[in-house]
């Protein structure tokens, strides 16, 4: 029994993930040069794409992290709950957001009301999946890694009832693990 037996598909294999985070990276590191920016990342499903993406910069940044909650299992609910906060002021930064996955996009566009507050130079976004099937606030998306399907994707990051971040594609996860009805994440 492997965790690779729940997988119905590989949608994009490492390599793939890995072509593309570096070329990101070097973006990144071209736009922002002579600039000093913070990667603001939401835990924890950014936690895989963002160690990798920092190491593709080449560029004197800093990470802070964040964990909003605005699931319950797989349900969005709308709501987004700050579970942790920035450990510094991010007044006149250079602010970039990773994320993983924008779904609905309903987490970000709280998450940048929020962040925008806090009054920093500027504010970009770089998500590594870009789900834009059921999108309900809109979002502007500076940086996109891939524009994906409407499926459920697990690894990389990306969980299952906080199971599969440790795959190291991303894939789509077989309805018979979650009997049925298919999560709405
Ligand atoms: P949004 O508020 O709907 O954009 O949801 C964003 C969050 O939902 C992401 O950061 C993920 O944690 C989760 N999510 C959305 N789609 C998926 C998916 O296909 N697989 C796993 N998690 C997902
Ligand atoms: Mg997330």
């Amino acid at each position: 029994m492997s965790l690779h037996d729940d997988v119905e598909e590989i949608l994009l294999d490492s390599q793939t993930v890995a072509t593309r985070v570096a070329e990101l990276g070097a973006q990144l590191s071209a736009d922002y040069a002579g600039r000093d920016p913070v990667l603001v990342s939401v835990l924890k499903g950014a936690l895989v794409f963002l160690a990798d993406l920092m190491r593709a910069m080449d560029l004197p940044s800093s990470i802070d992290l964040m964990e909003v909650s605005s699931y319950a299992g797989t349900e969005t609910s709308g709501q987004v709950r700050i579970l942790k906060d920035l450990s510094k002021p991010i007044e006149g930064r250079d602010v970039i957001v990773v994320e993983d996955i924008i779904d609905t996009g309903l987490t970000l566009n709280y998450l940048l009301g929020y962040l925008a507050d806090r009054q920093p130079a500027s504010i970009k976004i770089c998500c590594l999946l870009d789900k834009p099937a059921r999108r309900l606030a809109d979002i502007p998306i500076d940086y996109i890694g891939f524009t994906i399907p409407d499926r459920f994707v697990i690894g990389y990051g990306l969980d299952y009832e906080e199971r599969y971040r440790n795959l190291p594609y991303i894939g789509v996860l077989k309805p018979s693990v979650y009997g049925g009805a298919r999560p709405e994440g």
